[in-house]
């Protein structure tokens, strides 16, 4: 069984699912970062060469490929948009959202851009017209929800492991 983190981006859900990783004696992976290493080039090449489409492909793959084990996955953030990924991972383990308001995202990102989806773009307007089109397939994925605005990633671990241990 994993443990599935999953939100926007610029959420935290690699800086706490590393944390949480720790503390539940686990391994963790990042989605991205392992289909960057299997497919050999950066997210931001694969959208620009290969599109989102086939991007979003990669990711059901990659999730199948991690299916039957036992580790802390941080998700992209676009993961749920495929109803095979919401099945897959609600099926699989534990799916918590870390839930964050677009201007916390916002100062978040401003720091790290690095996001396909963002280049080039207004970051706040675009991020709130990402988060109305996916807002709902959070809420009905996520077994757990976290609020994380103004909350360290320390205490964010800690608050995942007390609702997992509920
Ligand atoms: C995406 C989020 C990114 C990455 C890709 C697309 C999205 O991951 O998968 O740029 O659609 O929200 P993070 O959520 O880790 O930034």
């Amino acid at each position: 069984m994993n443990y599935y983190l999953i939100g926007m981006m610029g959420s935290g859900k690699s800086t706490v699912g590393k944390l949480l990783a720790k503390k539940l004696k686990t391994p963790f992976l990042d989605l991205d970062h392992y289909i960057e290493l299997k497919n050999k080039m950066s997210i931001q090449d694969i959208f620009k060469e290969k599109g989102e489409n086939y991007f979003r492909e990669l990711e059901v793959d990659a999730l199948s490929n991690i299916e039957g084990s036992k580790v802390v996955v941080a998700c992209g953030g676009g993961i749920i948009l495929d109803h095979r990924n919401r099945k897959k991972i609600s099926s699989n383990g534990k799916v918590v959202f870390l839930k964050a308001s677009t201007s916390s995202l916002n100062n978040r990102l401003l720091s790290n851009i690095n996001r396909p989806l963002l280049n080039d773009k207004n970051i706040e307007a675009e991020l709130i017209k990402i988060w109305n089109q996916r807002k709902k397939y959070y809420y009905d994925t996520a077994e757990i929800i976290i609020n994380t605005d103004g909350i360290n990633p320390e205490t964010l671990s800690n608050q995942i492991i007390e609702k997992l241990n509920e």
